[in-house]
């Protein structure tokens, strides 16, 4: 096949992009993502500060343009993200407590109902653990309502869409010997083995290129398998895209059955969050790159 897309098809799995619902009307990057990508993820726009930017406001418009761009196209999406310390509104940000605890469940009450059927895969929850040693929960607002405050969310989510499957997604979370990675592993755990509603796991996977890009990824991805979840890469990025982290994390995926499914975080260099590392698969005039092809041919 000529495209990530159907080359990913070709395999079971899908090949996805982020897309920002401010570039819609830029041809180039709606000719681009139309053509090789078969999963869409809206950038920001689902994200609870564009969402209910005032309490019990809710609004849809720039994350129905997404859906709809990608419906249209036979694309799926993935919903990001429900509950998150960050781009939170400003009116979250100062809640505690209670209060916040039924502000969040009723954000994903009423988020996940809104795109109810739409949306294959949510991220229910996203970035809820501690960087470096702990292995612990990362301190947050959410966080200090009370440890069960992920369950809670799954538990949500499900009721709000039984048919989407319900995903927790985090970085830093790829080399299988960091405590990071062991502590989402055993809340994975534990979840399984209580009940929680939880279907997969995302590993962004925003990398340098360096040792951030680890040998071990495939282990850390079969990982996961082994409880009984799927595994994404969710948010791939690599500094300077390099060509053998990309097909090597590519690779990665495809010698797991359970990762079905790659997404790169935007579509040109031009379009990242992290342009000045120029990491994706397409130049900011909308030339394929080497990371392409080599992405393209380790499919
Ligand atoms: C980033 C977006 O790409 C930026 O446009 C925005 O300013 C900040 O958020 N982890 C995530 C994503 O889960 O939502 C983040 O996206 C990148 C890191």
């Amino acid at each position: 096949a000529s495209t990530l897309g159907a080359s990913a098809a070709e395999h079971g799995r899908y090949f996805g992009t982020a897309i920002a619902a401010g570039r819609l009307n830029d041809g180039t990057y709606t000719t681009i993502a139309g053509r090789e990508f078969n999963m869409v993820t809206p950038e920001n726009e689902m994200k609870w500060d564009a969402t209910e930017p005032s309490q019990g406001n809710f609004q849809y418009g720039s994350a129905d343009q997404i859906v709809n761009f990608a419906t249209s196209r036979g694309m799926r999406v993935r919903g990001h993200a429900l509950a998150w310390h960050a781009q939170q509104p400003s009116w979250a940000q100062g809640m505690s407590g209670t209060a916040l605890r039924n502000a969040m469940l009723n954000h994903i009450t009423q988020v996940a109902t809104h795109f109810r059927g739409k949306i294959h895969s949510w991220d229910v929850v996203n970035e809820a653990f501690a960087d470096g040693g702990s292995g612990g929960r990362r301190d947050s607002n959410l966080q200090r309502t009370g440890n069960d405050w992920i369950e809670a969310a799954f538990r949500a989510a499900r009721a709000a869409d039984p048919n989407a499957k319900l995903c927790y997604n985090d970085y830093n979370t790829d080399n299988w010997n960091d405590a990071k990675t062991q502590g989402v592993y055993r809340m994975v755990q534990d979840f399984k083995s209580r009940g929680v509603p939880i279907d997969c796991v995302g590993l962004q996977s925003h990398f340098t290129g360096g040792s951030d890009y680890p040998s071990n990824y495939r282990t850390t991805l079969s990982s996961f398998a082994a409880l009984g979840v799927d595994v994404q890469i969710t948010e791939l990025d690599i500094r300077n895209a390099n060509a053998t982290a990309y097909a090597n994390t590519v690779r990665d995926c495809y010698a797991v059955p359970r990762c079905n499914g790659i997404t790169v975080w935007g579509v040109r260099d031009s379009d990242s969050w992290r342009s000045n590392e120029s990491p994706l698969l397409f130049d900011g005039s909308g030339n394929k790159k080497q990371a392409y092809n080599s992405v393209l041919s380790a499919l």
